[in-house]
Formats: C-alpha cells, sequence, structure tokens
C-alpha cells in the first residue's frame, strides 16, 4: 500500500492564503483518498477478523464441551447426593450406618440403596429416614450410576 502523505503541516506556514487553502484542500483530498484506501481494506479486515472470531469460536465451543456421552461418575454425581441428603448417619466418622461417603460402599450397597430411595416415604426401609423423598431426577443418577457401570471418577 503507498503511504499516506503527512507533510503538509510544514506547507500551511505558508504567507499566501490561497495556498495554503489549496494545500488544505488537497491535504483534504489526499487524505479522504487515503482514508478510503485505507478504511475500506480495514473494514474487510475487521469483518475476516470477526467472521474467523465466530466460527473458530463456535468451534471451540464444540470441541471443548463435547466430551462424548455423559457418563455418571461416583465422585462427581453420586457422592455429592450422599452428603447432601444422607447426612450425617451415613457419613464416615459421623453416623454409624453404612459409609456411603465412601465408593466401594456405596457400589457394595447399590441395589439396596435403589431399593430403599424408592420406596414411598413411610414405608419400612425407607431412605433417606426421617427426610422427605428424594427427587425422580436424584432417584435416577442412583439408577444411572448403576447401569452404567458404577465408575469412581473419570
Ligand atoms: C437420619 C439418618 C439417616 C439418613 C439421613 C439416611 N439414612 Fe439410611 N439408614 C439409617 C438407619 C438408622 C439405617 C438402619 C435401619 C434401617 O435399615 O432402616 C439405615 C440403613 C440404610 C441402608 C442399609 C445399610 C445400612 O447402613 O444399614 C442403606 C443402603 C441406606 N440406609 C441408604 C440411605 C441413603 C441412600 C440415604 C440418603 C439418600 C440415607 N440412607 C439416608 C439412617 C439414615
Amino acid at each position: 500500500m503507498k503511504a499516506c502523505p503527512g507533510n503538509f503541516l510544514p506547507n500551511l506556514k505558508n504567507e499566501n492564503i490561497v495556498q495554503t487553502l489549496n494545500t488544505l484542500f488537497k491535504f483534504e483530498y489526499k487524505l479522504t483518498y487515503c482514508m478510503k484506501k485505507l478504511i475500506i481494506p480495514a473494514a474487510v479486515f475487521a469483518a475476516m477478523l470477526l467472521f474467523t472470531q465466530c466460527s473458530s469460536s463456535k468451534k471451540s465451543a464444540t470441541t471443548s464441551t463435547y466430551t462424548g456421552p455423559v457418563t455418571v461418575t461416583y465422585q462427581a454425581n453420586v457422592l455429592p447426593i450422599v452428603q447432601a441428603h444422607c447426612a450425617p448417619c451415613h457419613i464416615s466418622g459421623k453416623g454409624n450406618k453404612a459409609s456411603l461417603d465412601k465408593y466401594d460402599v456405596a457400589q457394595n450397597n447399590i441395589n439396596d440403596i435403589i431399593r430403599r430411595i424408592s420406596l414411598e416415604p413411610g414405608k419400612f426401609g425407607f431412605m433417606p429416614k426421617k427426610h422427605d423423598r428424594l427427587s425422580d431426577d436424584l432417584i435416577q443418577v442412583f439408577k444411572d450410576w448403576k447401569t452404567q457401570g458404577m465408575v469412581d471418577s473419570k
């Protein structure tokens, strides 16, 4: 790209008003011309930048969020429910019931867990004892954990 004319300012000191105006006009003309030469590529460049940014962020969004089918894991999904709904009775060191905050204990008791949390409140053996029934979504987490092979963590 041609360099933009930038050396008109010294000419403005000229005594001759016509020449000064002329210079100013020329300066303005060159400036507009120059700006056109700059603005159009700049706009094109900005548009391209925007476009590539948009498409690349879309791409990275899909690659970073999609990690395959969601697997229910003990650490990420089951343990938080145990800690929130089965405490203190089933937390090791706090309650004296099966320590469901331990992976292998929860794994060994999975059928009993699912059976008990699926009971109607008030039925013999219902869990969580003395609390509201877990929501269907939370009950489903235990069921999914079992059918997906009871993974500990990813
Ligand atoms: C308020 C205390 C309390 C809470 C909260 C509680 N349980 Fe229990 N849990 C008990 C008691 C007491 C027993 C033993 C008596 C029985 O079998 O009903 C028991 C027994 C169990 C058993 C049989 C193994 C064992 O430890 O004897 C399982 C499985 C179980 N609970 C699962 C759960 C799950 C899952 C939760 C949370 C969703 C939960 N419980 C919440 C008190 C509790």
